[in-house]
């Protein structure tokens, strides 16, 4: 085996030594490009997760000043806030509202089409739950809420009310023709088959008390809580339910609050 010389031993340590240097530095130089990319790649989802958020509250902005302003216009329309129309006796429901379809619950009650898949959930899962109830009131025409208000009308003036009495007692439980959310098709009078009045022990039965607790969780809230008469503008019923979707239901249960807190800031 031919003897290496001093001069080609040296020239070949040399150019080891020299290639082991070059790539010391070029991994030393990717690890750091790298780290400078993963920082900066950081930044930018942070920056765009920030900008997201941003645009979602900018977003919901919109739709709550839409939900107060044009609510038959929100209503019909396709964007996320189609289920936040705010109607009630101060931002009345375009009298010729009317759901695009409806759902039919039984031969004589529907649902907006939209809500219907989430209302027949929360039914059967009461259901199954062991409870009973059923949907006593869906969707209401103007003129069936008219028929609504004029025969409860009625009945205060029988106990000898004054109209005028009689219609301020009425507009505390149903809505003025014009004014009430069973018009959007969203809202639903749901009772317990165990006890059939509307008053405020239907909040006692366990199908309430069920409803209650869970009702956020297929997007709808409990419309008129007790004490809140002063928001809303109608007494506490129990039975009553609107559909929100299921993020807002969540917020507004959450917060303990009304649509009208929730939409109007108040
Ligand atoms: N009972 C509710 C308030 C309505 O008539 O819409
Ligand atoms: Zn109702």
């Amino acid at each position: 085996m031919r003897r290496e010389s001093k001069k080609a031993r040296t020239r070949r340590i040399l150019l080891t030594g020299a290639g082991f240097g070059l790539a010391v530095g070029v991994l030393v130089t990717f690890v750091a490009a790298k780290t400078v990319i993963e920082r900066q790649e950081k930044q930018l989802t942070a920056e765009n997760t920030e900008l997201k958020q941003e645009n979602e509250k900018l977003e919901l902005q919109a739709q709550k000043v839409t939900a107060v302003e044009d609510s038959a216009k929100l209503l019909a329309g396709d964007t996320d806030g189609w289920c936040l129309a705010l109607v009630n006796e101060n931002y009345p429901l375009d009298t010729e509202y009317e759901p695009a379809k409806l759902t039919e619950i039984d031969s004589e009650r529907s649902v907006d089409s939209r809500i219907a898949e989430s209302l027949q959930k929360m039914l059967d899962d009461g259901a199954a739950a062991g409870l009973s109830m059923y949907v006593a009131s869906g969707y209401r025409s103007y003129d069936k809420q008219r028929e609504v208000f004029n025969s409860t009308m009625q009945d205060w003036i029988n106990q000898g009310y004054s109209p005028l009495n009689a219609y301020d007692e009425t507009k505390k439980s149903v809505a003025v023709p014009g004014t009430s959310e069973h018009a959007t098709g969203l809202a639903v009078d749901i009772i317990s088959s165990e006890y059939e009045e509307l008053d405020d022990r239907q909040g006692d039965t366990d199908e309430q008390k069920w409803l209650m607790e869970h009702c956020w969780e297929y997007g709808f809230i409990l419309r008129y809580p007790e004490e809140k008469a002063d928001i809303t503008g109608i007494i506490y019923e129990p039975w009553h339910y609107r559909y929100v979707g299921e993020d807002v239901a969540k917020e507004i249960t959450e917060q303990g609050i009304t649509l009208e807190e929730y939409v109007l800031g108040q």
